[in-house]
């Protein structure tokens, strides 16, 4: 692709990571060997982000509305989270990977809870890529979390006026992260289903058709070097931007 550049690489790339059903289903085989091949495909593109120095990708693992899949599928997805965390989390500590779950972690079981959290603490002062797990997350969920934590710290007489969009940042689960510049989602579907809702207002959205499990570096390149290619004006005119990047 020979876009000309307009932007730097993102620094913030959030990923749906769709399309592993079909992918299985293509092959004849069951569901769940999509998902062990999305987890495939997801190291393998976590190896290609610590070599290119990218500072933080989110991906979306398991929404609230997933609970809504047959038993079994939920039920093998929560043994692949748990197995995938033990045998990855060494490998990404080693690579000084931070890892960071958004969602209602209470919802799963304590066993996996505990995985979660000793991987957080594990990797919690490692200072390279920032990957960010979001379960049993929704973008509406986080929006409503945040405004009840934020009603809960707010002392009564306070003017009504003085709660900026600040306050609700503070309180979102991406607390302390830049908002994402490149939203990527494989499977050919083209929307957000209720993923970082807030924070994807001015983000470049880039759908591919590609299904995740084979999703590789080589479309990770195309989707970093079409973001490139963009204009972002964050509600500005094209004239206006060009001037301030000249
Ligand atoms: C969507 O594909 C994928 C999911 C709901 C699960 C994604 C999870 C992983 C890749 C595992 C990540 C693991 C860790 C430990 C972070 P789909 O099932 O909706 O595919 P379809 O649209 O083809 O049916």
């Amino acid at each position: 692709m020979n876009a000309e550049k307009k932007n730097t690489r993102p620094n913030h790339v959030a990923i749906i990571m769709d399309g592993n059903g079909r992918w299985a289903e293509k092959r004849g085989l069951p569901r769940i060997a999509g998902h062990r091949a999305g987890v495939k495909a997801l190291r393998k593109l976590i190896e290609f982000a610590v070599e290119i120095n990218l500072n933080v990708i989110t991906v979306y693992a398991f929404s609230r509305e997933n609970w809504q899949r047959p038993e079994r599928e939920v039920s093998l997805l929560m043994d692949l989270f748990m197995s995938s965390l033990q045998s990855e989390v060494q490998d990404l500590h080693k690579n000084n990977v931070k890892l960071k779950f958004i969602g209602e972690k209470s919802s799963f079981s304590k066993k996996l809870q505990e995985s979660i959290n000793n991987a957080e603490a594990l990797t919690s002062s490692n200072t390279g890529l920032c990957l960010n797990v979001a379960v049993n997350y929704s973008g509406r969920w986080d929006i409503l979390q945040a405004c009840r934590s934020l009603i809960n710290k707010t002392s009564t007489n306070l003017d009504l006026k003085d709660i900026n969009e600040e306050d609700i940042n503070k309180n979102l689960s991406l607390v302390g992260f830049n908002e994402p510049d490149l939203f990527i989602r494989t499977g050919g579907e083209q929307r957000i289903s209720n993923y970082l809702l807030w924070q994807l207002a001015y983000t470049e959205l880039y759908f591919t058709d590609t299904l995740w499990p084979d999703f590789d570096a080589d479309q990770f390149k195309l989707a970093i070097e079409w973001f490139e290619g963009r204009q972002r004006r964050f509600g500005k005119t094209s004239e206006q931007v060009k001037k301030v990047v000249q």
